[in-house]
């Protein structure tokens, strides 16, 4: 949409001269300019690399490869995640043995099992790790969790800890704002979270208290002023519509999402998320696959439900298990013009579509979303209608959505492919089908997937704790027969159960017992955010956090991982081992543990439903509350408002 360029070029002036509304200009000094320079070098040697050809944001022909690039049917993995499999389930092994190790399950010796079966991929468990959606609380509660389970994490492996899981694990997956986090980590070599959160001088990653719609601040590398800010984004959304790209305002949002998210000048405008494919730590199979994952939402309307088409972004590939897509396309040439499968023999391919800020903002195209949490929050109400009737048009343009055009599945899969005659493929936030955890990735038969840890930021009560509806709404779609295509997810109670029975307010394993499942389908570890030392609920749209609270919220979300350092529950990393083995001891006929069993009969859901109306949750502290997080800062919303209006009175 050609307007909203030379709109945000304007916005820049308008922000100086009403800087006391929108942002505070900031200043720039020769000094991070040098820091700058001497980054560049070294950033394209060690992180997902700049390699889009023009250099910058915007997507550029290349010669085809010998071999064209085509779609393919989703029978099958990819060759290149297949191959990728057999370097990686090896190099789980070890990590593996240390791992359930270390978490100590009495009367079993995990070096003896383990080395029985490492070269076997059916009996090796084979784990994947799942953070939700829910914008900055996810992603620093979800950040929680991956630092608990990164033996690089200082004292993680001590006991009491489960440090080393992320290193055993085949896949992780995010979406929205967990898919920030996950984006974050690999696009810049995965990185630590304990090195994200800290930064490094001259780095604006994880700076949290810069507001997105101001940018970056203090000794940051890119220390723009906001007016420079928003010409830099503006700049480089209309390099792409000049080079012929249909945009949209998830455009700008992956833009300015990415100056928080990808340590590199400018958010890294030339960083794709196929190159994560090309670093060497993921090409060796020496760290987990990433996943983001996008829902379809059809063109001209705003409803997404549980049978949209659900889509999943690797390195390697764009695509869907659905029965309707039913395919995927090589992520990096995303851009080119596919015609029933093919890029047609006179035209060249294109790469750069696959932005990694790009496609991070198309897992959380939250737009939507602010319209609707705009009705219920305090904001003046005459911004409430100029806003209100500006996302409606822009919704109505079909703009607030993530614009992939050309469709990479065009006349492909006819029959069923419900964008086949559309030039346009439309993706929206992830969890816009209620599924906010992005299990999809994980459930697909193809992938064996053993046990799935599933971390719930979701904000489903009045209070923004989940309450189990992302679990629901997967087991929902797993029983219709239309759009399952063979995923089956262990039985899930309903909402009200979940709080009755406290099961949204600590760890609860789901499908621990195979004979109840309608297939084959992993054993669900639920992790909900819960309070502990601060108050983790945070809103969605809370855009701004001073260090002191985020890094609260963080470690609030290693105790929910941890279970306060096992010290609720001792027996705690016992049981996070028991679930990992769970199905490769049924596989193997392994007699389960005695300590296993006591840790199933104590964290397995066990069929008891009490569907009556719970009163309002409000849970307690389970440590005790650490003070120092301060008040959120007033009026982000307010200056989501006064940005967006801005764009539009300009
Ligand atoms: C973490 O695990 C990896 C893989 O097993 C290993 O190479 C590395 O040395 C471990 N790091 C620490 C700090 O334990
Ligand atoms: C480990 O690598 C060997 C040799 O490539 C392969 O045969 C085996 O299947 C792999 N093991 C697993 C668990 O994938
Ligand atoms: C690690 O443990 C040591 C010893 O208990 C403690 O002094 C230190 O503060 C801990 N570090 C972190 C980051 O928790
Ligand atoms: C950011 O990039 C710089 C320059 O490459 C590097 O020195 C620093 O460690 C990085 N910081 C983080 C937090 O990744
Ligand atoms: C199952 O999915 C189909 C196709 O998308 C839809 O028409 C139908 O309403 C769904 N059934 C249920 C029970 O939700
Ligand atoms: C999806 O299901 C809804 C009912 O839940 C139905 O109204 C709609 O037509 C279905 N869409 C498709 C494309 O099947
Ligand atoms: C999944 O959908 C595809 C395409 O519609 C179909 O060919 C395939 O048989 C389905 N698989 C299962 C297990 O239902
Ligand atoms: C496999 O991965 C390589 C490296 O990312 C890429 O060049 C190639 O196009 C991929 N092939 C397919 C079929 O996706
Ligand atoms: C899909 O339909 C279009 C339009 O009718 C046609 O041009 C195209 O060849 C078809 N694709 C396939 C793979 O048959
Ligand atoms: C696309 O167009 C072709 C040819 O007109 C038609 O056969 C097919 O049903 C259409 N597909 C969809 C999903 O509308
Ligand atoms: C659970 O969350 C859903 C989604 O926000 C909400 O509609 C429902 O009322 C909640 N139920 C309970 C018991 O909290
Ligand atoms: C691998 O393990 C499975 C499950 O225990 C077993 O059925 C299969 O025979 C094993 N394969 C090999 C080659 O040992």
């Amino acid at each position: 949409m050609k307007v909203l360029a030379p709109a945000l070029a304007s916005l820049a002036t308008f922000t100086l001269c009403n800087a006391n509304v929108v942002a505070i200009p900031r200043h720039s000094s020769a000094e991070t300019y040098a820091v700058d320079a001497l980054a560049a070098p070294l950033a394209a040697i060690k992180r997902g690399l700049p390699n889009s050809p023009s250099g910058g944001y915007s997507p550029a022909s290349v010669p085809c490869p010998a071999n064209r690039p085509t779609i393919r049917n989703a029978d099958s993995l990819s060759a290149n995640e297949t191959a990728w499999l057999e370097l990686r389930r090896n190099a789980t092994v070890d990590p593996m043995i240390s791992w359930l190790s270390r978490m100590n399950i009495s009367g079993f010796d995990a070096s003896t099992y383990i080395n029985g079966i490492r070269n076997n991929a059916t009996a090796l468990p084979n784990i994947g790790l799942a953070v939700s959606g829910g914008g900055y609380r996810a992603l620093m509660n979800g950040a929680g969790f991956l630092a608990a389970a990164d033996n690089r994490t200082s004292n993680a492996t001590n006991t009491g800890q489960i440090g080393g899981l992320l290193q055993a694990s085949t896949y992780v997956a995010g979406l929205s704002g967990g898919g920030w986090l996950v984006g974050s980590i690999y696009t810049n070599n995965f990185s630590s979270v304990e090195d994200l959160r800290d930064g490094s001088k001259g780095s604006d990653v994880w700076h949290f208290s810069n507001n997105i719609l101001e940018g970056p601040d203090g000794d940051g590398i890119q220390l723009l002023s906001t007016a420079d800010y928003w010409t830099t984004l503006a700049n480089e959304v209309s390099s792409k519509e000049d080079a012929g790209f249909n945009t949209s305002i998830t455009d700008y949002w992956g833009r300015a999402l990415s100056f928080q998210l990808v340590n590199a000048t400018d958010g890294g405008p030339a960083y794709t998320f196929s190159s994560i494919a090309l670093q060497e730590n993921f090409a060796s199979g020496s760290i987990p696959m990433p996943f983001l994952v996008s829902d379809s939402r059809a063109p001209y309307t705003t409803i997404v439900s549980l049978n949209s088409t659900v889509f999943e972004f690797s390195p390697f590939e764009l695509g869907s298990w659905d029965p309707t897509t039913y395919a995927f396309a090589p992520l990096q040439y995303i851009g080119s013009n596919f015609s029933a499968g093919v890029v047609p023999s006179d035209e060249e391919c294109i790469e750069g579509f696959d932005q990694a800020g790009f496609v991070m903002g198309t897992s959380s195209t939250l737009f939507n979303e602010v319209l609707i949490e705009l009705n219920a929050s305090s904001v003046p109400t005459v911004v409430q209608n100029v806003l209100n009737s500006i996302l409606s048009d822009i919704g109505f343009d079909n703009n607030d959505i993530a614009q992939y055009q050309p469709n990479p599945f065009y006349h492909f899969n006819n029959a069923t492919n419900r964008n086949a005659n559309s030039t346009e493929l439309t993706l929206v936030d992830g969890g816009e089908d209620g599924q906010n955890i992005p299990l999809y990735p994980l459930i697909q038969p193809i992938r064996q997937v053993d046990v799935i840890f599933a971390v719930d930021s979701s904000a489903d009560t009045d209070n923004h704790w989940p309450n189990g509806t992302s679990l629901v709404a997967t087991y929902q779609r797993s029983l219709n027969a239309t759009v399952e295509n063979g995923t089956a997810f262990p039985s899930i109670p309903d909402q009200n159960t979940f709080v009755n029975l406290g099961l949204n307010n600590h760890p609860t394993f789901f499908g621990c017992n195979t004979s109840n499942l309608t297939g084959p389908a992993p054993l669900i570890v639920y992790i909900p955010n819960a309070p502990y030392i601060t108050q983790s609920n945070v809103s969605t749209y809370d855009l701004e956090y001073i260090d002191t609270q985020r890094n609260l919220i963080i470690q609030n979300g290693y105790e929910v991982a941890t279970l306060a350092n096992a010290t609720l529950d001792s027996q705690w990393p016992t049981c996070m081992a028991c679930a990992v083995l769970s199905r490769s001891f049924e596989k193997t006929g392994t007699t389960v543990p005695t300590a296993c069993q006591q840790c199933f009969d104590r964290y397995c859901w066990n069929g008891t439903v009490d569907s009556s109306t719970p009163g309002s949750y409000e849970p307690t502290f389970k440590v005790g509350e650490i003070s120092g997080a301060g008040n959120v800062r007033v009026g982000t919303l307010v200056s989501v408002a006064a940005v967006i209006v801005a764009m539009l009175l300009v």
